[in-house]
């Protein structure tokens, strides 16, 4: 499954191109399947729908698991590394970890949820939170993880959006100094959860916190398991039954529940992985993202179990105890593959050099990067200081919605140049498209990025909204639109250049700027809201709020906290405004629209070339905004 030269990626992106069933036949051929495909693939752009592997029948944990018993089964799959490095790690040999996903299996049969039910899973980075998913995986259950820094609210909107019968969650979990209170927060969720789908809650004990159990509903994850088998049944999955349901902002509205399938999913991480991480038997693999985001679902959990691989779980930041964690981590563990997000590069550039030079490194075989555009320096200080000048990097360009990497470069086959991230896999065929939604061929090219074939791991739908499914990803013909811009070089390198709609990534997560200006308008003191971002030098973005309010305000500092306390506590400490400059008005084009063009230029410092503004409702406003800019 693993390319090793430039001549075979190019014979088998060919191949690829050509024969897309034949190439996508062949790698699944290589899994455990209950019973073969009719079909490989089926698709109507118009509908939209996409089937892959139809009649094909398997359990993906079976693929995760029970398939490298035989030849690793003492070795270890989950490497977990606590908070705090004075507390022991835990090992889980594959063995290990078939049995622990096996009897929670079982301890979700108990409780009473069956194939198609949905699990919404809140927990923090534990072997347990890896447990849970695979255990649903086992028993047909259909996963949502929600991230443990999610508010009460944003919990209970995506139980609901989901009808969960359970949650699964810790009484509180560990960051850094901080002990975060889980229990209390899913209590609150549920007490203003609208459909009251939830019957149990399954909660496991972390942190020794006093936690409310609500009898009848409430039970300990040891009770829960408490006589229970170690042997699970794996359940039969059709290829395209739903897997896993996980939520992302949309640039408007509430999120998306995105949908993953099962066989297209298994074939596309494992292939993905395998290929640009370049993992042989043996490595250590480490991926510092969360299994609450896309990128732990995909490269924690499922495609490195899938290739048999050695994982690491870490608990913790990547500033506690210091700013050497992660550095200390790789050198305890002589990880070889090393996967973080351009953020914490960003962040960590700013401590001594001594805190990376104290560690060896010496093990690294690749770096990667994923979830924002690197920006130039900071890949030149990972590659220096990190990858001794010499490790490949690669800047992995992906979605939730795409499932798996699609474009990259690959260790000693593709190589690295900064702020590109590089090719397509085989199998993916990008294209870039202008504003009449025309094909831009050749180079150097610039428009906006879509994929004008299906690939296995693509999103199958939007939870319980096909229309918003088609609206959103469909709309610009047969092709998927991927919402980022990017631009085309010489060399076939795709430099991915930032979201074209309103969504902003902030430190690497997605968010829409909707909700949190909803959040803000509901203030006594708002009349309206805008919110667009700004460069930031360790987030890549920040946001920055415009806010027009009722009459004048005594005390701005009060009201910026006041203002951001609502949004941590409605959506998410993630979702808070750097910046909330109150303006008296917004520049409102004469059909009553905000130019957000404007706002954006004004928020990143500029103070003219704002284009023609005379046709704008009120172009006074636009100089009385730059002149109390922050
Ligand atoms: C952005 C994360 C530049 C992009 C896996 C995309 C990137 C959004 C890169 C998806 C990259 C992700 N270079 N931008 N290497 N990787 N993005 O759904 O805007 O959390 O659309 O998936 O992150 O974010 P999501």
């Amino acid at each position: 499954m693993k390319i090793k030269t430039v001549e075979q990626y190019v014979d088998l992106y060919r191949k690829s191109v050509q024969d897309p069933e034949g190439f996508w036949g062949e790698i699944a051929s290589e899994f455990q399947w209950k019973k073969k495909w009719d079909r490989i693939l089926e698709y109507d752009w118009k509908k939209p729908e996409f089937k892959w592997f139809g009649g094909g029948e398997l359990n993906i944990t079976e693929n995760c698991l029970d398939r490298h018993l035989d030849e690793k089964g003492d070795q270890a799959a989950i490497i977990w590394e606590p908070n705090n490095p004075g507390e022991e790690e835990r090992i889980l040999s594959y063995r290990e970890l078939y049995r622990e996903v096996s009897r929670f299996a079982n301890a979700l049969k108990r409780q009473g949820v069956q194939k198609g039910d949905r699990v919404c899973i809140y927990l923090p980075m534990i072997p347990e939170l890896a447990i849970s998913v695979l255990a649903c995986a086992r028993i047909g259950a259909i996963h949502s993880v929600v991230f443990a820094g999610f508010s009460s609210k944003s919990l209970a909107t995506r139980i609901d959006d989901a009808t969960c019968k359970v949650v699964l969650t810790a009484d509180g979990g560990y960051r850094g100094k901080k002990t975060i209170g889980l229990k209390a927060i899913v209590d609150q969720a549920l007490e203003i959860s609208e459909t009251g789908s939830v019957e149990k809650v399954i909660v496991y004990n972390r942190t020794n916190q006093d936690v409310v159990m609500l009898e009848g509903r409430d039970i300990w994850w040891k009770d829960a398991i408490a006589g229970v088998e170690d042997q699970c049944q794996a359940e039969t999955m059709e290829a395209e039954d739903p897997l896993f349901i996980l939520y992302t902002s949309g640039s408007t509205g509430k999120p998306k529940g995105i949908i993953h399938t099962t066989g297209g999913y298994m074939i596309y991480t494992t292939y993905s992985f395998l290929n640009v991480f370049q993992y042989d038997p043996g490595d250590i693999y480490w991926c510092t993202a969360d299994i609450g985001w896309i990128t732990g679902h995909s490269y924690i959990v499922y495609g490195p179990l899938l290739a048999g691989a050695t994982t690491i779980m870490f608990e913790g930041v990547p500033t506690y105890p210091d700013a050497g964690r992660f550095w200390q981590i790789v050198e305890k563990y002589k990880v070889n593959q090393f996967y973080t997000a351009p953020t914490a590069i960003r962040a960590l550039m700013k401590f001594p050099i001594e805190l990376v030079e104290a560690y060896d490194l010496s093990s690294l075989k690749v770096i990667g990067t994923v979830g924002e555009p690197i920006n130039e320096e900071a890949w030149v200080w990972y590659k220096k200081n990190i990858g001794n000048g010499v490790v490949p990097i690669v800047d992995t360009w992906w979605q939730t919605e795409t499932g798996g990497i699609l474009i990259t470069t690959i260790p000693e086959v593709l190589h690295d140049h900064p702020t590109f991230a590089g090719k397509p896999l085989p199998g993916i065929q990008p294209m870039l498209f202008d504003e009449s939604a025309k094909e831009i061929d050749g180079f150097p090219a610039s428009g906006r990025l879509a994929i004008k074939f299906p690939w296995p791991s693509m999103a199958r739908g939007i939870w319980g909204n096909l229309e918003r499914y088609k609206e959103t990803y469909f709309s610009f013909g047969d092709r998927y639109f991927t919402g980022d811009g990017a631009l085309r070089n010489e060399r076939d390198y795709y430099r991915i250049t930032g979201r074209v709609d309103d969504v902003i990534i902030v430190s690497g997560h997605n968010l829409g700027t909707a909700p949190i200006e909803d959040v803000i308008n509901t203030h006594p003191l708002v009349v309206e809201s805008a919110i667009v971002g700004y460069p930031h030098e360790v987030k890549g973005n920040a946001l920055y709020a415009f806010v027009i309010l009722r009459g004048d305000v005594d005390n701005p500092e009060a009201l910026y906290k006041e203002i951001n306390g609502k949004i941590a506590q409605d959506i998410g400490p993630i979702s808070k405004c750097d910046k909330i400059q109150f303006v008296p008005g917004l520049p409102k084009t004469r059909s009553g629209k905000i130019m957000r063009r404007i706002l954006r230029k004004i928020a990143s410092g500029e103070t003219s070339d704002f284009g023609d503004i005379s046709t704008l409702l009120n172009p006074e406003i636009v100089e009385e905004i730059i002149r109390t800019r922050l």
